[in-house]
């Protein structure tokens, strides 16, 4: 059979073009990972040929038998590895995994989901007003407080008001420990199914570099590509508490996985997750999650040195969000900026950001992938310096200082293009790139 190379050298050459370039960069976007050959090869197998509509033991399709104990293996390793008693494997994404708890549980137009707001980190499907989850349902958001904490007093006092159906613990941008007990108790007082999206944390949760919700929420849902370290994909899981609330629970989430939203499952992508969970039962997977907070620690405390605003002052988890107005430069410039000397990080809104969510006042950055590749804390205090010498490169130019006042999209846009076409010729920038290419090839991806 002829290899890709020989059939497509066109995706053969970007797939090699992309590898390359993940070596070479310090990939600091908190939601992603790089995961263990061992996963890709079972993401890449022929499990990927096969159709399986229905669940273990109740498919729509021949041929199953395989497949069933593939699905049923990774079911018992994510309950043994949460310790819940009910999983599901098959949602394709974080995405369709939350829209299936909503189809399960909500009356669409009449049901509340209390979550996140989004401009506060909160994620697209805890309600925002452009996805199914705030076009479908009811959505009340709650806040951070002034330091930068989930305002645990105004979820009190909106839920007791509003009494939402679901109450959405979990983030996408924020740096601290959720209080999921308090969460649980005030589902508890207003009779609220409580969902923790452990997303960004699970690597964590399963190491105990994070508490877990599994004794306060009903339903968890989590990606596995993030700090799990597995492919795309999610899982959905009914706790202890979310059986005794509703017996019902785990066979009504199955039915709107399948048929209610999605068709048949992703076997390969099954196959890896169950790969993923087995790694992350490992004690070096412990380690790793422990060295992903250590180091998201230190890069704070240096970064902090450098007079940086971290929103919340600090981190207890594996990323960063930091407000950039006091240093005199836009988040998605500084994003540019950073690419450009080979530091890949996201834009993002902060808390009562003034600016719009395409041009954001802050930067989301974290070290999953610096900790996979076996950084550790000296290397975060050269990162932060680094980091430190883009942003004083890029602050107080003739570009920057003219961008906050540019109110009109298309000054904005004028303006952004002028930006990009002189910073990737900036010679600083491309100096830091050289060094950061050099001090990345001592750190092999997996
Ligand atoms: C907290 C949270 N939930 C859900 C999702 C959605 O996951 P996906 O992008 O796989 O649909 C994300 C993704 O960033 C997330 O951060």
């Amino acid at each position: 059979m002829r290899k890709l190379k020989q059939t497509d050298p066109e995706i053969y050459n970007l797939i090699k073009e992309e590898e390359k370039r993940q070596e070479e960069v310090l990939e600091m976007i908190p939601s992603e990972n790089y995961t263990s050959k061992a996963v890709m090869e079972a993401l890449g197998s022929v499990l990927t040929n096969k159709y399986s509509e229905g669940y273990p033991k109740k498919r729509y399709y021949q041929g199953n038998t395989i497949i069933d104990s593939v699905e049923i293996l990774a079911e018992e390793r994510a309950k043994k590895l949460f310790g819940v008693s009910y999983v599901n494997v098959q949602p394709y994404s974080g995405s369709p995994a939350n829209t299936a708890v909503y189809l399960a549980l909500l009356k669409p137009f009449k049901d509340k989901i209390m979550g996140l707001s989004l401009a506060f980190g909160g994620h697209l499907t805890h309600g925002s007003p452009v996805s199914i989850s705030g076009k479908y349902y009811k959505v009340v958001p709650y806040h951070l407080d002034k330091n930068g904490l989930i305002d645990y007093d105004e979820v009190e006092k909106l839920a007791l008001k509003e009494k939402p159906k679901i109450i959405v613990c979990g983030a996408t941008a924020y740096p601290r420990i959720i209080d999921f007990k308090r969460f649980g108790k005030i589902s508890d007082r207003v009779g609220a199914y409580l969902l923790a999206d452990i997303s960004h944390i699970a690597g964590l949760i399963v190491a105990g570099a994070h508490p877990s919700p599994v004794p306060y929420a009903h339903i968890v849902m989590t990606t596995t590509h993030k700090t799990l370290r597995g492919p795309r994909g999610a899982i959905i899981m009914v706790t202890g508490e979310g059986l005794k609330k509703d017996s019902q629970l785990g066979e009504k989430i199955d039915k709107a996985v399948f048929p209610g939203l999605q068709g048949g499952p992703h076997d390969n992508q099954t196959a890896a997750i169950a790969v993923s969970l087995l790694e992350a039962g490992f004690p070096s997977f412990k380690k790793y999650s422990q060295q992903v907070v250590k180091n998201a620690k230190v890069l704070a405390e240096e970064l902090r040195k450098f007079k940086f605003n971290l929103v919340s002052g600090g981190t207890d988890n594996h990323l960063l969000l930091i407000d950039l107005s006091n240093r005199k430069v836009n988040g998605a410039l500084a994003a540019f900026a950073l690419e450009v000397a080979g530091i890949v990080v996201n834009k993002n809104a902060v808390p009562n950001d003034p600016m719009p969510p395409f041009y954001p006042s802050g930067i989301r950055l974290g070290t999953p992938v610096l900790t996979t590749r076996g950084m550790k804390e000296k290397e975060m205090v050269k990162i932060a310096e680094w980091i430190n010498q883009v942003i004083e490169e890029i602050k107080g130019g003739r570009l920057q200082n003219g961008f906050g006042k540019l109110t009109t999209r298309e000054k904005r846009s004028e303006f952004w293009k002028e930006f990009k076409r002189k910073i990737v010729r900036n010679k600083k920038l491309l100096e830091i790139n050289r060094q950061v290419k050099e001090f990345c090839s001592n750190f092999p991806v997996p």
